[in-house]
């Protein structure tokens, strides 16, 4: 954060000053943390009032300020001191952009796709936090609250910011950009997820390039060979281009001999124009190669050396829980809990790491339904349930589809007519844990997944001991 008066906080949001003790606390500045949640005030904080569903964050104001905030970011009058707004996004936006303007020598990074944002924002992060101070989001903490928050904790120190852009319908990513202007655009690749809102995978690639297209003519966009949505970008941007992608692709940043170990953690021999050096992530699944290839071209962008980028990849650590985490029972039994989210690409994604682990064994899938997908949304269920069946074989003991509108998945399934496995629906998670219960031993795998209106991480809880799991985790930002 870089200090900032109220006065200063009005002027910069078109607000005014308001509360208890006129005129002179204007001076009063700001030195800590913007939050929205009043819990979350620190001494010298700014806390912003949010009407939710639930309660209406003007009810804490005092309570923020008697916790050490030094003011409230208001919408309605509040009995300290305050600065009255008619809108808190765009006056955190406004803030936001502020604070980067007055530091110049900080590099904006900014990373957009449909699967794989966060995974890839934790990973880079972890990778430009060895060339200098750097600010990433925690989670997916970037809509329209958690992108101004994030950028306005960077202080006079930070030198990087690894920014999480997501969108959810045309001009949202064109807008974030203009809260934190990058210079260096990822993008990973162009799927299913909300493809319903946005009316078809064109529109999302017209979304996703948004942020190549708010790059400067210095800039960089680090593009996604192995997806031509992705790649055909590169006509839509002035920035220079460069590529990841995969061993026999032309891209700059590759992967060559890609293995897994038995639970399901890539190692990758990361070819780069300086040369070759071994990786071994600490994550799992397949899809988290190209993944690690975008965090590495970037931070090979900012000027990381490739010794660095290989150990960096090889140490990076999961920062963003209930992505492919993987754990293992006492009993034996082992638990992938991908319960984050779920759209078409992640589920596939999710169920070849299945069969991967199950293989000469026995697989569970627990999947609840995938939510925005408009139209194709039975379709899109039925062939999911069709790929488990083909992609995991007889070793898919299970298929436990969870919920009215997962049922599809069971459909598609038995259209894989060779698989001799249990095709299951049940109505909630408590009743898939019953269903797992009867037929679970050791050695098993069982994958849950379902997107985040379906809570199925409350199975993966139930599965494992409760205090694996933090509720914290769910107030991250939806998306
Ligand atoms: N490159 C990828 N392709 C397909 N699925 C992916 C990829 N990267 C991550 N996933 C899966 O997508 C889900 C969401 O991952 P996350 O990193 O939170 O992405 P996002 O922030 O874009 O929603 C997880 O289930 C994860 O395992
Ligand atoms: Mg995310």
């Amino acid at each position: 954060m870089i200090p900032l008066s109220l006065a200063r906080i009005a002027q910069v949001t078109g607000g005014q000053l308001y509360g208890t003790r006129p005129p002179l606390w204007g001076d009063a500045v700001v030195t800590g943390e913007v939050v929205i949640d009043s819990r979350r005030v620190g001494a010298g904080g700014m806390f912003a009032a949010v009407a939710g569903e639930r309660s209406d964050g003007h009810d804490f104001a005092a309570a923020a300020v008697a916790a050490g905030a030094t003011a409230v970011l208001a919408t309605q009058p509040v009995p300290v001191p305050s600065v009255l707004v008619a809108d808190v996004p765009a006056a955190l936006a406004a803030l936001a952009r502020f604070v980067v303007d007055a530091l110049p020598a900080m590099q904006i990074a900014g990373i957009t796709g449909s699967s794989g944002k966060t995974s890839t924002k934790d990973l880079a992060a972890q990778l430009v936090e060895r060339l200098g101070p750097t600010i990433a989001p925690a989670g997916s903490y970037n809509n329209e609250f958690g992108h101004p928050l994030t950028v306005l904790r960077a202080g006079a120190s930070t030198r990087y910011l690894v920014l999480e852009l997501s969108a959810r319908g045309i001009g949202h990513i064109a807008h974030l950009c203009r809260i934190a202007p990058p210079r260096y655009g990822v993008v990973l690749n162009v799927g299913h997820a909300h493809a319903g809102e946005f009316g078809g995978l064109d529109q999302v690639a017209r979304a996703k390039g948004e942020l190549v297209e708010a790059l400067p003519v210095d800039g960089t966009a680090i593009l996604n060979a192995g997806d031509p949505r992705v790649l055909a970008m590169a006509t839509r941007t002035r920035a220079r281009a460069v590529t990841f992608g995969e061993q026999d692709s032309d891209a700059t940043v590759r992967a060559a001999d890609v293995r897994l170990d038995d639970l399901g953690r890539p190692s990758f021999t990361l070819l780069t124009p300086e040369g070759p050096a071994p990786v071994t992530l600490r994550l799992h699944g397949a899809h988290n190669v190209p993944n690690a290839l975008a965090a590495a071209a970037l931070a090979r962008e900012l000027g990381l050396g490739l010794d660095a980028i290989a150990d960096g990849l090889s140490a990076a650590v999961a920062r963003s829980r209930w992505r492919m985490e993987v754990h293992q029972r006492a009993d034996g039994v082992t638990v992938i809990n991908d319960a984050y989210n779920a759209n078409p690409e992640s589920v596939r994604a999710a169920i070849d790491a299945l069969a991967h682990l199950a293989q000469g064994g026995r697989g569970f899938a627990v999947l609840g339904h995938m939510a925005e997908l408009g139209d194709s949304s039975r379709a899109s269920h039925e062939d999911i349930g069709e790929y488990a069946a083909r992609a995991c074989g007889s070793q898919l003991a299970g298929l436990i589809a969870v919920g009215e509108e997962a049922a599809p998945l069971l459909a598609g399934a038995r259209r894989a007519r060779s698989w001799p496995g249990e095709a299951l629906a049940v109505p909630d998670g408590a009743a898939a844990l019953d269903v797992l219960a009867n037929r679970l031993k050791p050695t098993d795998v069982v994958l849950v997944k379902a997107s985040r209106a379906a809570h199925l991480e409350g199975v993966a809880a139930g599965l494992l001991s409760a205090s694996e799991l933090r509720a914290d985790d769910l107030k991250e930002a939806d998306r």
